[in-house]
């Protein structure tokens, strides 16, 4: 059986999590649900990220221990995962000791390798940033809290591994997407690669997972966080665990940790001697009105009043259809009630009104039969039974916004059909006509929804329900005549202007 092993970044808990965090485990949870479906071995991995310089300044400014803060924020997590159904396989919290033993013994072995030195280093320091940057960074003046620092530190041999790299992204074109990100690493690999500071003594910042040679020490964040990718499937603790399940198919990020994730990541497996992932996906920004969300600018989406206001599935649909993978994308509430009147409401809410009110009225509520297709029909049957391998070669892709489009266009198409042919007019003057009509477009839909499952989980199973098709597969003829149909408030009720003026979001 083909596996599937696809994670998130873990999030920082420095804050509530917001609608960005909440699309790329959306993402996550998307490619995980179509993959099961498939057939596929999924594990699908996603947490948080506790350890650092921020989390621990965020729990500072509430007056909490680290370790608190990051109790208390967690469940905001996992509450918000829940209410969008984000079914996930594992979730790690890298304050956990599952986690801190693993990031030791990678410490470890790559110390043992010899990819670890100490040096006395002088530099400038981005306290905001967490690191010390260049000089060139430096006069860029786009840092703000930048201090002179003389430090005895450790140091990972990142250098070493540069041709290396540079060898590998050349040779495996899919390893880094989309490939405009792997233009991007590729340029910066250009310039000689420095090595990477990889320790913080604990006089100056504490919380983290000390250094297994240096009790002093603690290790710099993004080597402790990384490692989570290997820690949670079985890295040193479960050996047949991890040769299950490593390396990943994807690691799914925004584009502000992609050179952390190809380079810093890439050359710490190559130390390892571990295999690389097979395809880090940088997707681009959710920005809001064409900014930046920032909490400064006080314009950060809450997923929370989403739900609240259009449900879960709705939310889940909007993010999926709006944004192309790799490019940003922009979040408006204008937007969003468009997308949701346009495809929930008129087409798909429609079609299903339609074909579940003619029946109850015309059929007695109970899927008529097919009879005789005639070529309009035969053509409409093609276009379903062709539907689930286009939506997976999509996915497959990362063209999941496509895949979704695709659906929805064949909707439209049932429901131009149903237009044309007029099964309510039919009723009166040729009942086998109506009858086939009603069925084609009722099998349609239930093709279609199955399609649309990963996106809309709580939904469709209401449509699929609706049909009395659960469990049923996306094949052209699985809805059977005679099934009586469950009568069902309106799915998606159009949103109207008015309400939305009133609206608190
Ligand atoms: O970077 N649009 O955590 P983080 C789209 N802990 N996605 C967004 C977004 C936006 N406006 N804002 C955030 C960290 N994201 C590290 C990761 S991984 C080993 C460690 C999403 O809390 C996007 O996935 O800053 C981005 O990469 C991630 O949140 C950053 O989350
Ligand atoms: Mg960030």
């Amino acid at each position: 059986m083909p596996k599937f092993f696809v994670t998130t970044p873990i999030y920082y808990v420095n804050d509530a999590p917001h609608i960005g965090h909440a699309y790329t485990t959306i993402l996550a949870d998307v490619l995980a649900r179509f993959h099961r479906i498939a057939g596929d071995e999924v594990f699908f991995l996603t947490g948080l990220d506790e350890h650092g310089q921020k989390v621990k300044q965020a729990a500072q400014k509430r007056g909490l221990k680290p370790q608190a803060h990051c109790d208390d924020l967690a469940p905001r997590f996992l509450n918000l995962w829940q209410k969008l159904d984000i079914r996930f396989d594992d979730f790690i919290r890298t304050t956990e000791e599952r986690h801190k033993k693993i990031v030791q013994l990678v410490l470890q072995k790559v110390h043992d390798a010899g990819d670890i030195y100490v040096d006395e280093y002088e530099g400038w320091y981005s306290v905001a940033e967490e690191r010390f940057i260049s000089q060139s960074e430096y006069t860029s003046g786009q840092f703000r809290d930048v201090k002179k620092l003389k430090e005895k530190n450790y140091f990972f041999k990142m250098g070493k591994y540069q041709q290396q790299l540079i060898d590998y992204l050349e040779s495996h074109p899919d390893f880094i997407e989309p490939e405009h990100r792997k233009n991007e690493m590729l340029g910066f690999l250009r310039q000689p690669l420095s090595d990477l500071c990889i320790s913080r003594p604990k006089a100056r910042m504490d919380w983290g997972i000390e250094i297994p040679f240096d009790r002093d020490y603690v290790t710099y964040v993004w080597f402790d966080a990384l490692v989570n990718y290997i820690s949670v499937p079985g890295y040193g603790s479960d050996d047949a665990k991890f040769k299950k399940w490593w390396p990943a198919q994807v690691h799914l990020i925004g584009k502000d940790i992609l050179t952390t994730h190809s380079i810093y990541w890439t050359t710490i497996l190559f130390s390892l001697g571990l295999s690389l992932p097979k395809t880090i996906f940088a997707h681009g920004w959710w920005l809001i009105g064409q900014t930046k969300m920032s909490k400064s600018l006080g314009n950060v989406v809450n997923p929370l009043d989403l739900i609240d206001q259009y449900g879960a599935d709705a939310v889940r649909y909007y993010l999926m259809r709006e944004m192309v993978l790799g490019s940003d994308a922009n979040f408006t509430l204008d937007s969003f009630n468009k997308c949701f009147n346009s495809d929930l409401a008129n087409d798909f809410g429609n079609l299903l009104n339609r074909v579940s009110g003619l029946i109850a009225k015309n059929h007695g509520g109970r899927i008529p039969g097919a009879g005789l297709l005639t070529a309009v029909e035969e053509d409409i049957k093609k276009q379903a039974n062709a539907l689930p391998g286009k939506v997976k070669d999509l996915v497959n892709a990362f063209e999941v916004q496509e895949a979704v489009v695709a659906v929805i266009e064949f909707v439209r198409v049932l429901n131009k059909y149903m237009e044309a042919q007029a099964p309510w007019k039919l009723a009166r003057t040729d009942m086998k006509a109506a009858e086939r009509v009603l069925y084609t477009a009722a099998e349609g839909l239930r093709i279609a929804s199955i399609m649309l499952a990963p996106v809309m989980p709580q939904k469709i199973a209401t449509v699929l329900d609706i049909l009395g098709a659960v469990g049923s597969k996306p094949v052209w003829g699985q809805l059977k005549a005679g099934t009586a149909l469950k009568t069902h408030p309106p799915l998606f009720p159009r949103i109207e202007l008015d309400d939305l003026k009133k609206s608190s979001v």
